[in-house]
């Protein structure tokens, strides 16, 4: 029997309410934990490097009396405005079962098609991402996907890195590396917000667009940050070969990283990987996450990193009254 509940839209005063709701209700505790983040990440709607429009969002809250049972996030893909995205949902343990996950969830559907939605993936938006898919332990909404016609499309999976010793691989000193490094002309260190305009340019050259962003989201947040490894360019001035970045999505998540193809097999790597890792665990990280991995050997080579979540991602095609029935 459905529960007694009715949809609204989500306003910002909501947010405080919708945080604890999710505290309460994100089954796994690393997720509950960070809850307050994600809800502000997801919910950030500021035009994204290189736009001038705002990003579209949509959010729904289930009321049930004076109480939230639960919550949707959704956003249109930033290069497909075909394309919705369900960034998180979230309904109260004891009110799940009742049809409030579903209502939601359709709900959902109905507003981003409104906003020109075609389709929609159970999958991350990034750079505005709390998980790649949804994680393999959260079964429930793994069968709610499914319940509502979603058809799986593809895995994601994620690194961790233990943090919780300074002893932990992940920890190592990065001195003798940047020693080496200096000895080829490399410095290493720690971007500052001049270098975004570079930086984006570099990770739009380098690695296709697709991380610009987050790479942007990593430099000037508290619970964030990024590393560079540069050399004096011809005509002075900082030339970057590689960066590593963490934060962007979730404080206690690392990425995305890479090296110019150039300056691959130097080591630069692995020491902006640890430089980072150790600004996670000086933050009070006992774990970091290696989110949407990648090359996963190097991980665990450079951080004795560990596969560990996994995630389903998931697609819907939209009829013309998605979000009516
Ligand atoms: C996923 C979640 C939102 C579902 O909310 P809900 O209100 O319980 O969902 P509904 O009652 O509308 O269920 C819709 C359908 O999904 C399926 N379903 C949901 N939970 C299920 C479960 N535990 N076992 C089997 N099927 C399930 C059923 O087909 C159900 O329809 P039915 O009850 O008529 O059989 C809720 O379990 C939750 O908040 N989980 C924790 C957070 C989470 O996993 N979020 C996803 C990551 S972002």
């Amino acid at each position: 029997m459905d529960a007694e509940f009715s949809l609204v839209e989500l306003t910002d005063d909501l947010l405080p309410a919708v945080v604890l709701l999710c505290q309460e209700s994100l089954d796994l505790p690393e997720d509950a934990t960070e809850a307050a983040a994600i809800v502000a990440r997801l919910r950030d709607d500021r035009p994204l490097p290189g736009s001038a429009e705002r990003r579209r969002t949509v959010g729904l809250v289930a009321r049930s009396g004076d109480a939230l049972a639960g919550v949707v996030l959704g956003s249109i893909a930033r290069r497909d405005p075909g394309t919705g995205h369900v960034d998180l949902l979230a309904v109260r343990p004891e009110l799940r079962r009742r049809g409030v996950g579903r209502a939601l969830l359709l709900a959902a559907e109905g507003a981003l098609a409104g906003v020109g939605a075609s389709q929609v993936l159970l999958a991350g938006n990034a750079p505005h991402y709390a998980w790649p898919g949804i994680d393999v332990r959260y079964t429930p909404a793994i069968c709610t996907a499914l319940a509502l016609g979603y058809t799986p499309d593809g895995t994601a999976w994620n690194m961790t890195a233990d943090l919780s010793d300074e002893s932990s691989p992940a920890l190592r000193g990065t001195g003798a590396g940047e020693a080496r490094l200096a000895g080829e002309g490399v410095t290493v260190r720690r971007a500052v917000p001049g270098d975004l305009p570079a930086l984006v340019e570099f990770a739009r050259d380098n690695f296709g667009g697709s991380w610009d962003a987050e790479v942007a989201h990593s430099i000037g947040r508290p619970d964030a940050g990024c590393h560079l490894a540069v050399r004096t360019a011809a005509g002075g001035g900082d030339e970057i070969l590689g960066f590593a970045a963490y934060g962007s999505s979730r404080p206690s998540w690392f990425g995305p990283m890479g090296t110019a193809s150039a300056a691959q097999g130097l080591g630069i790597g692995g020491v902006l990987l640890r430089r980072c890792l150790r600004d996670q665990w000086a933050a009070g990280h006992s774990r970091a996450q290696i989110g949407w991995v990648g090359p996963v050997p190097f991980y665990a080579a450079s951080a004795g990193a560990w596969i560990e979540r996994v995630f389903f991602l998931y697609r819907k095609r939209l009829t013309p009254a998605a979000g009516t029935s």
